[in-house]
């Protein structure tokens, strides 16, 4: 079939669909609703789903930048049962299917089945995901969302239905991907045949479903989060280190441990505090504890030492918080850990709960939250309420956790709106049309394969996820994660339930009994040269995100949305892109090397400079001291100063780094940290022949402005 044109109805997935249905649908053609975007609309769809309960309009403007495309590339069928609702959308033989929101457990999801459960402890590769997204990307460079709040199953190739009788065998077709190019784990993925995706949407008597065009697989997924409302755009602070302190510390401790952070030249902007400022952290009173006696105070204090302060918290609500009794009838009928649910889809609801925290903890200074337990479990203690819960809004329990972890952060978001402040939290649960939310997802897990393959996972699905870095196993590992952490959306060191910093000492017991390791400070040392590594990297990072809000292309995105034309980076889940230019590939504590995939064109390595023919896997042994990062030939990388924090001037001093012979000119932004800031553009060019650079401003405002210390041109 050709993929790039709209077959409808009659197609044969839809006549084989239709003759096993009563209730089969012909539906009307689908509708362009923006450039590029279909919408096919089938029965009568809930009323609560992700699109209609959205924040956030669709970011017009950013489809600007994106091709023209006349047709749908694919057709969508659909079918009432008894069941659901039923999707059949085709598949061909060379498809790879990617998204499907974060999962850790798997990459391609061709050939698999996918229940997308909200759940914060995924056993097996089934679906359960903090945060499960009901859309898919696919290398022929086309999206689908079902607009669900269910959890709907995506059988996503490989079911086979019964040959009609007098139907030809089809004729297996040619595969550019064989399944011995595939690791054991994708091997199922039932390339070389025709087939389709099944989705199965419980309870609907109808659904919208869109699909975004290309053509390639970056537009389609650029396309996926401007209509979400584009991406997320962090506040430089937000780009820093971030630390998280135990869990009982008191305010006394909190500014011990900053004032350690500066005198020791660690770099960190954000602290976060963990249960112990409550006076009741399970379920939350949102009262500030003894501990804590002068919160303004707190925050004064962190600020004078360009500290921000962050506030871990869940949602459910304890019948000691001043917010209990207002809360009572906009909350959901089943309790979670003696607290209420607040009904978040109700404006009342969210009013009362936002309006609290903006009194007590955004007016004197709070700076963000990490939004904790919004997903659910069956795996760890069986919390949470049960989907046969229901709420004012009309919302069942499985509704309210498909939305629930975007629904709190547009409570809290209300608040930063209206103070006109930017944020950048963390949340563990999301879902559909996350992209512009500025929170990043995190997980009590800790497999760092995992983590890496989260970070290339969540780019397809409108998603930021951190892989935390907690203990370690050893100093190695501790060195390892660091890594990957600095090189994340949030470079968080999350020391929830260790009393000192891990370098002093990884083995968590240890830690909590104060026994360091006799050579703390080297591996302090060690600590300080990754961290400082991050904070060079503020500019080109904060430049991507300007294009994730306005262009809508993810920071972060597995190899494959890039070059989906070279099947050999389909099953690559252990490197990752970050940005326009630099590809990652993360060293494990353990193993003395890696493999690499080069995709094609020269790239140079970060660390030597030297020049590496791509289109190639290679071999490499990383010392400790280095993660491997891949520079693409043609880049302008701008490095700033490492500082303490970004609000050092310091931090504007770039050193740029010029690769390969003809690099075309780059754009940093500058951000004065304002609501809607006027970011000022600053052109990055080179000029070969006389081998000097330029820099040229245009707009902005009066706020602080780059300036390049030093060129440097490598290979
Ligand atoms: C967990 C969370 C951890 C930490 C802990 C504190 O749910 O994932 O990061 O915040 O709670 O109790």
């Amino acid at each position: 079939m050709d993929r790039r044109r709209f077959i409808g109805v009659t197609g044969a997935a839809g006549a084989l669909l239709q003759s096993r249905s009563a209730s089969a649908q012909t539906a009307a053609p689908p509708e362009q609703i923006l450039p590029g975007v279909w919408k096919f609309s089938f029965g009568t769809p809930e009323k609560i789903t992700p699109a209609s309960t959205r924040h956030y309009p669709p970011a017009e403007s950013g489809f600007n930048v994106l091709p023209a495309v006349s047709a749908c590339p694919v057709a969508v069928h659909a079918a009432g049962s008894r069941r659901g609702y039923l999707l059949s959308i085709p598949l061909a033989p060379n498809e790879g299917v990617y998204g499907l929101g974060l999962q850790l457990q798997s990459f391609i999801q061709r050939g698999g089945k996918k229940r997308l459960r909200v759940n914060a402890d995924p056993k097996m590769d089934t679906g359960d995901s903090h945060a499960p997204v009901p859309f898919y990307v696919t290398t022929a460079g086309y999206g689908v969302l079902v607009d669900t709040a269910r959890y709907a199953t995506f059988y996503s190739g490989g079911k086979k239905r019964k040959k009609a009788a007098g139907a030809a065998e089809p004729s297996p077709e040619q595969s550019a991907i064989s399944p011995n190019m595939l690791p054991a784990a994708y091997r199922r993925s039932s390339f070389g045949e025709r087939t389709e995706v099944l989705v199965e949407v419980p309870e609907a008597q109808g659904v919208d479903v869109y699909v975004f065009a290309g053509p390639s697989m970056r537009q389609a997924v650029q396309r996926y989060n401007l209509f979400s409302g584009g991406g997320a755009l962090p506040p430089r602070w937000g780009l820093g280190m971030s630390y998280r302190v135990k869990n009982d510390y008191n305010q006394e401790e909190v500014l011990t441990l900053a004032a350690e952070f500066r005198d020791r030249k660690m770099p960190c902007d954000v602290i976060g505090l963990e249960a112990s400022y409550l006076t009741h952290a399970y379920s939350s009173s949102f009262v500030w504890s003894k501990k804590f006696p002068e919160p303004a105070a707190l925050t004064k204090q962190l600020a004078q030492k360009n500290f921000r302060l962050n506030l871990w918290e869940h949602a459910f609500t304890h019948p000691t918080s001043p917010i209990y009794e207002a809360l009572l009838p906009y909350s959901g009928d089943y309790e979670v850990w003696g607290g209420i649910v607040p009904d978040f889809l109700t404006p009342e609801g969210s009013r009362i709960f936002a309006g609290y925290h903006e009194k007590e903890q955004i007016a004197i200074g709070v700076s963000g939250y990490k939004l904790d337990e919004c997903d659910n479990s069956d795996f760890t203690g069986n919390w949470s309420f049960p989907e046969i819960a229901s709420f004012p809004s009309g919302a069942d329990g499985e509704q309210m956790h498909c939305l629930f972890g975007q629904r709190y952060q547009d409570a809290l978001q209300s608040v930063f709106e209206k103070r006109q402040t930017r944020t950048y939290g963390l949340v563990r649960s999301s879902g559909a049309l996350a992209a512009p939310y500025p929170y990043v997802l995190y997980s009590d897990l800790y497999d760092h394969k995992e983590f890496i393959r989260g970070l290339a996972n969540t780019g397809f699905s409108g998603l930021l996820w951190t892989p935390e870095l907690r203990n370690a196993a050893n100093p190695e590992d501790l060195i390892r994660r660091l890594q990957s952490v600095a090189l994340s959306p949030m470079a968080l060191i999350n020391a929830w339930y260790i009393k000192s910093p891990p370098w002093k000492q990884v083995e968590r017991n240890a830690n909590n009994a104060d026994r360091f390791d006799p050579n703390w400070e080297e591996l302090e040392a060690q600590c300080r040269a990754v961290m400082e590594m991050r904070m060079r990297f503020v500019p080109y990072l904060h430049a991507a995100f300007v294009r994730y809000q306005r262009e809508g292309m993810p920071p972060y995105r597995g190899v494959v949305m890039d070059y989906h034309d070279d099947p050999q980076t389909w099953p690559v889940d252990n490197q990752f892109l970050m940005g326009e230019s630099l590809m990652v590939a993360p060293a494990f504590a353990g193993e003395s090397g890696r493999s690499v995939y080069l995709p094609a064109g020269d790239w140079f390595d970060f660390w030597s400079g030297r020049r590496l023919t791509g289109k190639q896997r290679i071999q490499i042994k990383p010392p400790l001291e280095q993660i491997p990062i891949f520079v693409k030939a043609g880049t302008i990388l701008p490095l700033a100063q490492p500082t303490l924090h970004t609000d050092d001037p310091a931090s504007w001093r770039l050193t740029v780094q010029v690769y390969g012979e003809t690099p075309s000119a780059v754009t940093l932004y500058e951000d004065d940290g304002s609501w809607n800031p006027s970011l000022a553009e600053v052109a990055l060019a080179w000029n070969s022949e006389r081998r000097s650079g330029s820099l040229r401003r245009s707009g902005g405002g009066s706020g602080p402005r780059y300036e390049v210390a030093e060129w440097k041109q490598i290979g």
